[in-house]
C-alpha cells in the first residue's frame, strides 16, 4: 500500500566538504523531500571510490563547493515523489552514478548505458531541475554524480535506484554500486572475453581486483596484473591475477615485458588507475590483429590520451566504458543474485569499516595506498524505518 503521509524536509547528519582537499565536516544538513519520479534514501552504508577523491582534490570544480560526495551506496527508501514507477516505501536499494531512464535512444539500444537523462551528472545538481535538494541555513549545499551518499539521508532519482533482494547485506553489496560492477561489466560486456584469452591489468585497486575476478570467471588462461604498489601481489593471487609486474622493478618498459612474456601482446588489457600514459602503455601492451584495451580510469590531470597511430592500423582497438558497460536497472540486480549465491568474491575487498564521524580517516587510507575499499556504516539496519 502506497503511504498517504505527505514527506517533510529531514534534518540529518552528512559529511560536507567545503573545499577542494579540505577534510570533510559532519554537518547538520537540511534534506528536502523527493520531487517528481525522485526518492529519498535512507542511507546505510557507503564505501569510498577512487572517484569520490579525484573530485574532492579538483581545483577545476571548485565552485561546486560546499558539497556532498559518495556515490557507492546501499540504503532503503525512505519516502517517494510524484510519479515514482517499480519503487516504494521500504524497498532496498544500491544507487547508481549512472542511471537507466528505460526509455531513451540508448536505453532501448541494447547497445549503450550511456542514459540520454540520467547519464554522469557533472554540475552537481538533480538532473530534472538543475537544483539541490541538500542545504544548511537556505545555502544550497551541492551534489556529486546526483547520489551524494555520505549523508544519513539523500535524494536520487528513481532511475538512479536500483532495487535489491532485501536479503543481500548492504554492507557488503554498496560496492556493486560502482567500482567491483565497473571491473566485472568492462570484462564481461565490454570486452566481453571469451576462455583461455589473455589479459593485462594496470592498476590493481578494487576496480582492477574486479576486472581479474570476471577474467578468472570466464577462464582467462592469463591475468598479468601491473601495479606500482608491491603489497598488490598477494591480493592479486586471491582474485585470479597470474603474473604480477611492478613497473617500478622492470628494467624496460613494462609493455615490453608483457609482450615478451605473452608473445607479441595480450588479447585485452584494462586501464584500471586514471592515467592517460598508462592508457597509451596498455594499448602497446595489447597484439597486434584484435588486441582490445578497455580504459576505466578517470584521470586527474591530462585527459588528452596520445599514442601512435601505427598501433591502430595495426589492428588494436581502444574503447573507454563507464560502469562497465552495465544497465544498472537491468543488469545489477542479477549480480547482486551471484554475490548470494557465492559465485563473485565482495568481503575480500574490503580492507576498513568506519563510522561517517571518521571519514577523514577512510579518505587518508585511500589517498595512501592503505585501503582497497572502506566501507562508511551510516545507520544501523535495525533502526531503518520501514
Ligand atoms: N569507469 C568507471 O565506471 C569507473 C568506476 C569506478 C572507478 N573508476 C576509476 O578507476 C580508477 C581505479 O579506481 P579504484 O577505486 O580501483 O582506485 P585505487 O586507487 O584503489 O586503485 C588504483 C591502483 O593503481 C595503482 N597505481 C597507481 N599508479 C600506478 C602506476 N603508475 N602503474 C601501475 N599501477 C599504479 C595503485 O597502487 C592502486 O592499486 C580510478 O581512476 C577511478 O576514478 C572508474
Ligand atoms: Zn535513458
Ligand atoms: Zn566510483
Amino acid at each position: 500500500m502506497a503511504s498517504t503521509k505527505v514527506p517533510q524536509v529531514i534534518t540529518c547528519k552528512a559529511a560536507v566538504a567545503w573545499g577542494p582537499g579540505e577534510p570533510l565536516v559532519i554537518e547538520e544538513v537540511e534534506v528536502d523531500p523527493p520531487k517528481p519520479y525522485e526518492v529519498r534514501i535512507n542511507v546505510m552504508c557507503t564505501s569510498l571510490c577512487r572517484s569520490d577523491i579525484t573530485q574532492w582534490e579538483s581545483k577545476v570544480t571548485a565552485h561546486l563547493f560546499p558539497r556532498i560526495f559518495g556515490h557507492e551506496a546501499a540504503g532503503v527508501i525512505e519516502s517517494i515523489g510524484e510519479g515514482v514507477v517499480g519503487l516504494k516505501e521500504g524497498d532496498h536499494v544500491l544507487t547508481v552514478f549512472t542511471g537507466e531512464c528505460t526509455a531513451c535512444k540508448h536505453c532501448v539500444s541494447g547497445k549503450s548505458n550511456m542514459c540520454q537523462l540520467l547519464g554522469l551528472e557533472r554540475k552537481g545538481v538533480m538532473h530534472s531541475d538543475q537544483k539541490t535538494r541538500f542545504s544548511i541555513k537556505g545555502k544550497p549545499i551541492y551534489h556529486y554524480c546526483a547520489v551524494s551518499s555520505f549523508s544519513e539521508y539523500t535524494v536520487v532519482h528513481s532511475g538512479c535506484a536500483v532495487k535489491i533482494d532485501p536479503l543481500a547485506p548492504m554492507e557488503k553489496v554498496c560496492l556493486l554500486s560502482c567500482g567491483v560492477s565497473a571491473g566485472l561489466g568492462a570484462v564481461w560486456k565490454v570486452a566481453d572475453i571469451s576462455k583461455g584469452s589473455t589479459v593485462a591489468i594496470f592498476g590493481l585497486g578494487t576496480v582492477g581486483l574486479s576486472v581479474a575476478q570476471g577474467a578468472k570467471l570466464r577462464g582467462a588462461s592469463q591475468i598479468i596484473g601491473v601495479d606500482t604498489n608491491p603489497e598488490k601481489n598477494e591480493k592479486g593471487k586471491l582474485f585470479g591475477v597470474t603474473n604480477f609486474i611492478n613497473p617500478n622493478e622492470c628494467k624496460e618498459p613494462v609493455q615490453q615485458v608483457i609482450k615478451s612474456i605473452t608473445g607479441g601482446g595480450v588479447d585485452f588489457s584494462f586501464e584500471c588507475v586514471g592515467d592517460t600514459d598508462i592508457t597509451n602503455a596498455a594499448l602497446q601492451s595489447s597484439c597486434d590483429g584484435w588486441g582490445l584495451t578497455v580504459t576505466l580510469g578517470v584521470p586527474k590531470t591530462k585527459p588528452e590520451i596520445s599514442a601512435h597511430y601505427g598501433l591502430l592500423l595495426s589492428g588494436r582497438t581502444l574503447k573507454g566504458s563507464l560502469f562497465g558497460g552495465l544497465k544498472p536497472k537491468s543488469d545489477l540486480p542479477s549480480i547482486v543474485e551471484m554475490y548470494l549465491r557465492k559465485e563473485i568474491l565482495i568481503d575480500e575487498y574490503i580492507t576498513h569499516n568506519l563510522k561517517l564521524e571518521d571519514i577523514n580517516e577512510a579518505f587518508d587510507l585511500m589517498k595512501e595506498g592503505k585501503c582497497l575499499r572502506c566501507v562508511i556504516h551510516i545507520a544501523k539496519q535495525d533502526q531503518t524505518i520501514m
